[in-house]
């Protein structure tokens, strides 16, 4: 089987770490993953530790994302960042519509497409997360909700864009749980977006699209679900505070893509 994607690992922070100590595990992951490229490995701090973060990272082959942004260029929005902002510490990636902003911030589909486009339009890649409650699972709404989500959040974008787009599939009820998606659960899913982004984007360019799984991704499930076709890389939250535990995902990956 041969996939032509590179995997993509991202570690997602959430509101963990104060600049110190971001710095401390920063030069965990900077040791772990050497000089390798075979795998992408992405570090997405909170705000405050950009700057830290940035620096450590600068001379490896590990990059720098947000964990959200503003879609307006500048302005009276308290407490905000926009895109520029991000890409002042050299981010390459940005986190939008994660399932906790969707759910604690109220963002809407048409507020997160603004800033897919924002992302866009300021060189930054978005890592766009798309994903069901337990409760949209269970009443078997799983592929309209995802649908929905990623229609919604990819209006706009235009086929040279999308070449660069990264979506992230996070069921809900597997964030922070325990409780993972079977890979042939979360491949379901993964080829169901595809389709879709085939539908907006074409076939071609859909091939090249990486969509993530996330959702208590660990080093000891990592490998079965990155096997999956559609399954292009994690976004990781929970094990991606310990560096040791973030290289077990990487090193699943690239064992993968070496096998190949
Ligand atoms: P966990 O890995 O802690 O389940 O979090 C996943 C996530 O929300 C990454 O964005």
């Amino acid at each position: 089987m041969e996939k032509h994607r590179k995997y993509i690992i991202a570690g997602n922070w959430k509101m963990n770490k104060t600049a110190g100590e971001s710095v401390e595990l920063a030069e965990g992951v900077v040791k772990e993953v050497g000089d390798q490229t075979v795998v992408e490995a992405v570090l997405c701090p909170p705000f405050t530790s950009l700057d830290s973060v940035a620096t450590v990272v600068e001379d490896s082959p590990v990059k720098l994302g947000g964990q959200n942004m503003h879609p307006a260029a500048s302005g009276a929005y308290t407490g905000e960042v926009s895109a520029e902002m991000l890409r002042f510490f050299y981010a390459s990636y940005v986190i939008l519509g994660h399932s906790e902003r969707r759910e604690y911030f109220k963002e809407s589909d048409a507020f997160i497409n603004e800033k897919v486009l924002a992302a866009f339009a300021n060189n930054l890649k978005p890592i766009l997360c798309v994903g069901e409650s337990l409760e949209e699972r269970e009443s078997g709404s799983t592929l309209q909700v995802v649908e929905t989500q990623t229609r919604g959040g990819l209006a706009n974008v235009t086929n040279e864009d999308a070449e660069s787009l990264v979506v992230a599939y996070e069921p809900v009820w597997a964030i922070g749980t325990g409780k993972t998606a079977t890979p042939e659960m979360a491949q379901e899913v993964h080829a169901a977006i595809r389709g879709i982004l085939t539908d907006l984007f074409g076939s071609e360019i859909a091939q090249k699209i990486r969509i993530q799984y996330g959702g208590s991704m660990k080093g000891s499930n990592a490998k079965e679900l990155l096997s999956q076709t559609d399954i292009d890389g994690g976004l990781i939250g929970g094990a991606s505070l310990d560096a040791k535990s973030f290289a077990e995902i990487i090193n699943a990956a690239r064992e993968l893509e070496e096998a190949e």
